[in-house]
Parts: C-alpha cells; sequence; structure tokens
C-alpha cells in the first residue's frame, strides 16, 4: 500500500480540498483508496464522504477517522493507497503521519504570511528525519496575480522545495463543488476542473517518479 499525505502548520490552506482531490483522482483510476481524517475535531471528510455517498457520486471514496497513524494502517491490507489528511500544527501524530507517507502534500496560500510558517514546517520535517525530496508544495486560494503566484513559487524553491507548477485558484465553484460531496476536479465548471485535474496529474506523476528512485 502507498500513503500520501496533506500536512500544513496552517489551518484553512486547502489540505482537506486536495486529500479529497488526490482520494478521487487515484479512486477514480481503480486504486482501492482510503481517505483517513486525522483532525478528530471536525472530521470533515467524513462529514463529505457522506455528502457524496447520498448524491451517488462515483467513484466511491471512503473516509474515516482515525487518531493515530498506527490505527489507520492496520487496514493497509484493504487498500492500494491511504490519503492522510493531517491536522493543523506541527505535534507528535503530525510527525508520524510524515514519517509514514511516501510523499507530502503542503498547501500554502502565496502571502508571505502563509508562506513562512509553511516552509517553518518543511523545515521542521526534515530536521525529524523526512527526505526534502518526499515534500511538495502546492499554491493554493491563488488570485488574478501572475507575478504573485511566481514570487511564491519562488519562495518555496529558494527555500529548498519543489513547488508544483499548476497552483489552484480561490474560486466559488470549488467550494460549491465540496459541499456537494464533490472534489475539485467534479465541480460544475469545466475549467475549474480542467486546473484541478491537471493539479492532480502533476502529483500523481511525481509521486510515480518518486516510487520508482525507491525502489
Ligand atoms: N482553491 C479554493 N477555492 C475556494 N475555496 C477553497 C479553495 N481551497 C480551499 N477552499 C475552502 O477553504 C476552506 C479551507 O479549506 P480546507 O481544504 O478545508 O483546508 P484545511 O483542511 O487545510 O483546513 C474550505 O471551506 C474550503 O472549501
Ligand atoms: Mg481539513
Amino acid at each position: 500500500m502507498k500513503t500520501l499525505a496533506v500536512l500544513s502548520q496552517k489551518g484553512g490552506v486547502g489540505k482537506s480540498t486536495i486529500a479529497r482531490l488526490m482520494a478521487t483522482a487515484y479512486a477514480g483510476v481503480g486504486w482501492r483508496v482510503k481517505l483517513a481524517d486525522f483532525h478528530t475535531k471536525q472530521l470533515a471528510n467524513v462529514g463529505w464522504a457522506r455528502l457524496r455517498m447520498a448524491a451517488g457520486v462515483q467513484p466511491k471514496v471512503p473516509a474515516e477517522a482515525f487518531a493515530n497513524v498506527r490505527k489507520a494502517l492496520t487496514q493497509q491490507t484493504q487498500y492500494d493507497l491511504m490519503v492522510f489528511d493531517g491536522k493543523p500544527n506541527f505535534d507528535s501524530v503530525t510527525l508520524e503521519i510524515a514519517r509514514e507517507s511516501d510523499m507530502i502534500l503542503v498547501p500554502a496560500g502565496v502571502t508571505l504570511d502563509d508562506l513562512e510558517p509553511q516552509v517553518k514546517f518543511a523545515h521542521e520535517l526534515l530536521s525529524r528525519g523526512v527526505e526534502r525530496a518526499d515534500i511538495l508544495f502546492v499554491l493554493n486560494k491563488t488570485l488574478d496575480s501572475a507575478a504573485s503566484v511566481a514570487d511564491a513559487k519562488g519562495y518555496v524553491e529558494a527555500a529548498g522545495y519543489r513547488c508544483a507548477a499548476t497552483d489552484l485558484p480561490h474560486k466559488t465553484g470549488y467550494q460549491l463543488a465540496q459541499n456537494g460531496g464533490r472534489a475539485i476536479n467534479e465541480s460544475q465548471y469545466p475549467s475549474l476542473n480542467e486546473r484541478a485535474d491537471a493539479l492532480a496529474q502533476e502529483i500523481i506523476d511525481r509521486f510515480t517518479e518518486l516510487a520508482e528512485t525507491k525502489k
């Protein structure tokens, strides 16, 4: 079984949004996927999976809350992939998730206020033994300034991390999709879906590449 985590220092940056995107993307190509929610105070994914089921959206993506990674991993023979949706802040659970993950996505906004704590968070992961190559930053909630997106990418790269070339714009359509139990590539808007699909594909490609280098 493979493991993909979405982690961050900050809340509200798009962890659950990106975790759902990746869970549905892999489920859509036939992988047996579990969306594991570690934000046990919110259980946002459990609610989202329930909405998805009620709306009959395919592919089905089971979600479950876990207090720690060890508990999630007891199910590893049942799945091809677990997507770990972390909780904000750096704590022992976050570190455990990071260590058990084949790849770690770190969502961030484009402002310095958003980027700085996320880069510090990534540095912290490295200092605890996580491999730099396993981390991929994803810029989320971007606005209409290409220059600010380019600056943010430059900031991430200057700090020594990879940053996905595709950023996710801040769009009401993405919120509506998720309110209906859909992932952000399943919205009512083809252009938004295309953008989310491009990000998902980029992440899939990097995930595959990492798996090959680790063989
Ligand atoms: N690109 C986006 N466009 C619009 N709304 C977004 C976008 N990404 C996330 N959101 C919204 O922002 C809020 C926080 O996102 P979420 O994925 O739950 O973050 P986290 O899991 O890191 O707390 C949610 O209401 C979500 O729908
Ligand atoms: Mg969340």
